[in-house]
């Protein structure tokens, strides 16, 4: 298994200078950091800047959402190439918050993790529940219709390149995380679903878990078997918060 990936989501957070000043700060701190990858992922008006500054150091950067075109007439889009050229190593693809708002679907999902793949960008690739459902018991068929529909056509060389986030809709922004059993259990379910989907990928596949991660109870998460990062949002708006979260085993 590759070191565990915490990745910062600031959404529609942080001017351009307000980027800089948290990346030159957290970049310094960073260096402590050894036993996680760590990306951010700004909004696209900062990815520039923070990609002057992150040279040299262990922080990667990603964006938050893509179009699957390379270019053309797509007003307001944002290509896999500009991304590649804002220095990206990371994209986030089907956030629940661009699925609700968005309109965005499996299919589309399925197109833009294509051209991620296509343009050497590393999707992460985000699949939950919303609270009605995991009452009414289909968790486990929600992600499962989310993940074989988003993965359609994608080859196995390709699949392995895949983050798989798991993040609970009840438990985003609700400061109500997930118990460290209930994520568990579904990243275990995520983790079947993808030795069925491939074969021998799925031990090598990071499963982070996203929803309210704090720093007090980061520990407990990773310390299940089948958690291998997290996505952060709210927490990692803070340096201090989000540096202790990268540093949940230090
Ligand atoms: P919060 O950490 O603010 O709950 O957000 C989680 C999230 O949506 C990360 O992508």
């Amino acid at each position: 298994m590759p070191k565990p990936l915490i990745a910062a989501n600031w959404k529609m957070n942080k001017n351009i200078e307000e980027s800089i000043s948290f990346i030159n700060n957290f970049k310094n701190s960073s260096k402590k950091i050894k036993n996680a990858e760590i990306a951010i992922c700004p909004p696209f008006t900062s990815l520039n800047e923070v990609n002057k500054i992150i040279k040299g150091s262990n922080i990667k950067i990603g964006a938050q959402n893509m179009h699957y075109e390379d270019n053309g007439a797509f007003t307001g889009e944002i290509s896999p190439l500009m991304l590649k050229d804002a220095g990206c190593d990371y994209v986030i693809l089907g956030h629940s918050e661009r699925r609700e708002y968005f309109n965005e679907d499996n299919q589309l999902i399925n197109k833009k993790l294509i051209s991620a793949l296509k343009n050497n960008i590393n999707p992460i690739l985000c699949v939950g529940e919303k609270l009605e459902q995991r009452e009414n018991n289909q968790t486990f068929d929600v992600i499962k219709g989310q993940l074989t529909n988003c993965l359609k056509n994608i080859n196995k060389e390709d699949a392995k390149k895949i983050t798989i986030a798991y993040e609970p809709v009840w438990a985003i922004g609700t400061g109500k995380n997930a118990t460290p059993e209930q994520a568990e259990e579904v990243h275990k379910f995520i983790r079947g679903l993808l030795s069925k989907l491939y074969s021998n990928i799925s031990e090598n596949t990071r499963i982070i878990y996203g929803g309210s991660v704090k720093p007090n109870n980061i520990k407990d998460l990773m310390n299940q078997d089948n958690i291998d990062g997290a996505l952060v949002g709210g927490a990692s708006l803070k340096e201090e918060d989000f540096f202790q979260i990268c540093s949940y085993s230090d």
